[in-house]
């Protein structure tokens, strides 16, 4: 597998050059379609700009819409729903973006053999113009109902002949169920060879899952940690803060499982507990693959609602009550009484050597706090008995974070010795940052799955079998679901961390979901809007936990406490001298700000409305962190002065509580 980004990248990449992708000519279905304009366009594009896209190229765009070649040209380089704007360049270059675009056609077709045969003259008379050797890679960006009249009526219309290689790249999703994923691969596999159909999961043209693969088997001191001796369990988190975004008609017929875990976190999860291949040739890869999701426990229909919990997201309420965007039942074509799941969390278990007892927890969802996913390793904790009699109270487990996505990079979290002649622990972080150790541009994850077809790698496309494992894990959840009743929907707001039964879902096995709070999370508060990623990490490694049960009072007028708190789960009423509600502030949200400039009595109370889950910062961790980065000390004096009206010197504000 080869992974282009040569141009832009730093420079300790080393020196190989990645050969151009085979010439060819791309038949587009559903050309018109938003997938053509915001990933595949750009995707080419990038490919062109980093010189890896052959000059014997070219598009044929198709679909049902009467369009010009010019028309088709204008409208992929729109400056507002084309090329112009989501291109993911630093900076648009006119001269690459017109010779790709100089090379895009367009044809009217409809799925028929007599369209299929007029689609064919035009392909033959680009392949000669452009000399693409016969090659031709079909692209089925449509709705999936349609791929299997697609794979006939090509096959019929001839395509199949002459010289060149002929493949074709099937959309997501891939069935909706185990019944049609194995219809559908036997309907595709009567006209096509297994060799020419690249499944596409977009999840595996990211670089950071890629790099799942390149962290475990190209460094070797983990491999030996990579087991039931030593991983205590193992969390995949896929947070989307968007809801259906007018997808709804879409969505009520397809739910979480089918949308988000049956394929992407499914591939994440391979990828994760897999053997080591023999290779890193596509069969190799995708034949432990397949055998990790055949290890997967299938849940017999009493063992699913013990494992698996789901939520649909309501309405998101102001301080008053009022309703401020709406829940999942009163969006666009979704049934108002609807039982499609918007969040579930799962707990399987992999019966092999390597994994047997390790939990392995799954959870996504849509309209949550934040957007972000990523995977947590948890290892076993050493015995405590070592340190009694020392100031250490417990341990904390060692965890590897691999934050896919928006922030990408890997953590590896442990404790250290504090300075001082006592023995007292702090967790730290060693943190690998993907942006500041690679400067190349953003990819949308599609270039490389173009780029890789085109040069017949399979590797970053799912098979036939493993397409059919993943749906045989996830059947049985559907089953159940379609027959048993539904929780009560909704059952979690907008905008939250999800339904109280994904907590309980591990409190049960007494673990806690590692909730990643991601430097950008932490810029929502405007205090460190803008702060430098690296007082951010600080900041993030020095937040702890804490729960407090619905009623109890976490902040009291008059007291001086020095915390900020930010609610992870629930929500608080914030009252003043009276006793009066005068805010109600839930997740994503941060109070008590200015306790970490200032020690002065508190002037409200905040009271827990439900049980809630927060980080809390302490002011003296927070000075702890500006000492050592005193370098942003100034600018958060200055935060202070702008925002809170707080003149503090320097001085004053980093000498420790002597109650410390
Ligand atoms: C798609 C799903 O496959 O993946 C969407 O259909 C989802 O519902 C999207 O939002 C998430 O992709 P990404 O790359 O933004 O994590």
């Amino acid at each position: 597998m080869v992974i282009p980004g040569k141009s832009e990248a730093s420079s300790s990449v080393s020196e190989f050059v990645n050969p151009l992708s085979e010439p060819c000519v791309m038949v587009i279905f559903g050309a018109s379609g938003d997938l053509t304009k915001r990933l595949l366009v750009p995707s080419l594009y990038n490919l062109a700009c980093d010189d890896l896209l052959s000059p014997n190229f070219a598009v044929l765009g198709t679909g049902r819409s009467k369009l010009s070649n010019e028309a088709f040209r204008s409208s992929m380089a729109s400056e507002t729903t084309g090329l112009r704007a989501f291109h993911t360049r630093h900076e648009f270059d006119e001269v690459v973006s017109d010779d790709l675009l100089s090379r895009f056609f367009f044809e009217s077709a409809n799925i028929d053999i007599e369209s299929f045969k007029g689609l064919k003259k035009t392909v033959q008379a680009l392949d000669k113009k452009y000399q693409a050797g016969g090659n031709i890679l079909f692209y089925f960006a449509m709705a999936p109902r349609f791929f299997g009249a697609l794979c006939e009526n090509l096959y019929k219309a001839g395509f199949q002949e002459g010289s060149g290689w002929k493949r074709i790249i099937v959309e997501k999703p891939f069935g909706t169920n185990l019944q049609s994923a194995l219809a559908l691969n036997q309907e595709i596999l009567q006209y096509w060879k297994e060799e020419q159909i690249y499944r596409v999961d977009h999840y595996l043209g990211k670089e950071t899952v890629q790099n799942l693969l390149a962290f475990r088997f190209s460094n070797g001191m983990f491999e030996p940690l990579w087991n039931k001796h030593h991983i205590d369990n193992i969390q995949f988190n896929v947070c989307e803060a968007v809801d259906v975004q007018g997808r709804g008609g879409y969505y009520d017929q397809s739910g979480v499982l089918r949308d988000m875990m049956q394929n992407h976190m499914f591939q994440m999860l391979s990828y994760i507990c897999m053997e080591p291949p023999g290779s890193f040739e596509a069969d190799s890869i995708r034949n432990e693959k397949a055998k990790l999701l055949e290890s997967v426990r299938i849940y017999t229909d009493d063992e699913v609602p013990e494992n698996v919990v789901r939520g649909q997201y309501g309405p998101a309420y102001d301080a008053h009550g009022g309703v401020v965007q709406s829940g999942y039942r009163e969006e666009a074509d979704v049934d108002p009484q609807s039982k499609t799941e918007t969040f579930a969390a799962a707990k399987l278990h992999i019966d092999n050597l390597r994994w047997q007892g390790v939990p392995i927890y799954l959870r996504s969802g849509k309209a949550l706090w934040k957007r972000s996913t990523e995977i947590v390793i948890e290892f076993k904790k050493p015995p405590e008995t070592l340190f009694k009699g020392t100031g250490v109270q417990n341990l904390t487990s060692n965890r590897l974070v691999f934050h896919i996505q928006p922030f990408q990079g890997i953590d590896l979290l442990f404790q250290a010795k504090t300075p001082g002649p006592t023995m007292q622990l702090q967790g730290v972080d060693m943190s690998f940052n993907y942006g500041e150790a690679f400067k190349s541009s953003r990819y949308t994850g599609y270039e490389v799955m173009l780029y890789a077809c085109s040069r017949g790698d399979a590797t970053l496309f799912s098979r036939g079998d493993l397409v059919e494992a993943a749906w045989r894990i996830a059947q049985p959840l559907l089953d159940h679901w379609e027959v048993a009743s539904a929780p009560e929907f909704p059952n979690y707001t907008r905008n939250s961390w999800g339904p109280k039964s994904a907590y309980e879902l591990l409190e049960k096995d007494g673990r806690r979901w590692f909730e990643v709070v991601t430097p950008d999370v932490l810029e929502e508060s405007p205090l460190f809007e803008g702060a430098d990623p690296l007082l951010l990490s600080a900041v993030i490694l020095a937040l702890r936990p804490m729960t407090v049960a619905p009623g109890e009072t976490i902040i009291r007028q008059g007291e001086v406490s020095t915390e900020m708190y930010f609610i992870c789960r629930g929500e608080v009423d914030v009252l003043d001298l009276k006793g009066e509600i005068v805010n109600q502030l839930q997740d994503g949200q941060f109070f008590g700000e200015v306790a970490l400039l200032l020690t002065t009595a508190r002037t409200a109370d905040v009271r827990a409305k439900t049980l809630c889950d927060l980080f809390v910062l302490n002011q003296n961790d927070f000075k702890r962190i500006l000492r050592d980065h005193p370098q942003f000390a100034k600018k958060i004096l200055q935060v202070a002065k702008d925002r809170y009206d707080l003149a503090l010197s320097v001085n004053e504000f980093m000498t420790p509580r002597s109650d410390a």
